[in-house]
């Protein structure tokens, strides 16, 4: 069970309940209000770990190197994930791993660094994929995405996040990888789960089709603030109960 956190209160209150969190660059989504994950830098992936790992006690915890930190060289990516490893304390790192990506993975597994692997719609090459839709269609690509999830194991990943594909492929990557795949829309075929925290908790409108709302943050958020500028116009609050009263010595 794995969900993602960008803070260090919500990292504390899932921990208990979560084997992974991943520390996602959706971050720049969902708490910065980016279109994309393009614009995350490795700065916001670091700033955002730390938090994270000051709530969380028992959970994994995984943060995602961010689009252009790792894909030109080995080095370079070996340079920005220990980086993040030694400024964070997190036990592991996430890539998303299109066919460059196995050297990259063998060269850090080998120097100590874990590494979760990230196929199928692959949200940091949205710009080439053509946007955030679901990815398989055809055998060609569907056969793509098999063949850099058994290249990321292969080369080291202990686990594989498949995101946007169908059933019928989900199952096929889990058959094909002896590591255990997380699924993000990627049905019920996946060995694991994982959502997009502020997804599930309801705080947007919108949600890809596969996301379920398991809370409604967006009216506790609407309602309360709502509600307070009410008691602050009518001066209802701050009331008795929230007022300091010194008395003189
Ligand atoms: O950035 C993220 O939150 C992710 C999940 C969608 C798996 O990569």
């Amino acid at each position: 069970m794995c969900l993602t956190a960008y803070d260090a209160p919500t990292a504390s209150l899932i921990d208990e309940h979560c084997d992974l969190i991943l520390v996602g660059d959706s971050v720049g989504m969902v708490v910065h209000g980016l279109s994309s994950t393009v614009g995350v830098t490795l700065e916001m992936m670091i700033l955002h770990g730390q938090a994270v790992m000051r709530g969380a006690q028992h959970a994994l915890v995984v943060v995602d190197l961010p689009f252009g930190s790792y894909e030109d060289s080995p080095e370079t990516a070996f340079k920005n994930a220990s980086r993040v490893m030694i400024e964070t304390g997190c036990q592991a790192i996430k890539i998303e791993s299109g066919t460059y990506a196995a050297e990259t993975i063998r060269y850090l597994v080998e120097r100590g660094i874990p590494v979760m692997s990230h196929v199928g719609l692959r949200p940091q090459s949205m710009n080439v994929l053509g946007g955030f839709r679901a990815r398989g269609r055809s055998k060609k690509v569907a056969d793509e995405i098999i063949e850099n999830a058994i290249a990321a194991a292969e080369a080291g990943s202990f686990a594989v996040v498949v995101e946007g594909v169908s059933e019928v492929l989900a199952k096929k990557v889990t058959k094909a990888v002896p590591i255990p795949t997380i699924g993000i829309g990627a049905s019920n075929e996946c060995d694991g789960q994982i959502l997009v925290t502020p997804d599930m908790l309801g705080l947007f409108d919108w949600t890809p089709k596969f996301v379920k709302k398991y809370g409604d943050l967006k009216s506790v958020i609407e309602t309360s603030a709502k509600q307070y500028a009410q008691d602050v116009k009518n001066r209802s609050f701050p009331s008795e109960e929230f007022t300091y009263r010194f008395t003189k010595k």
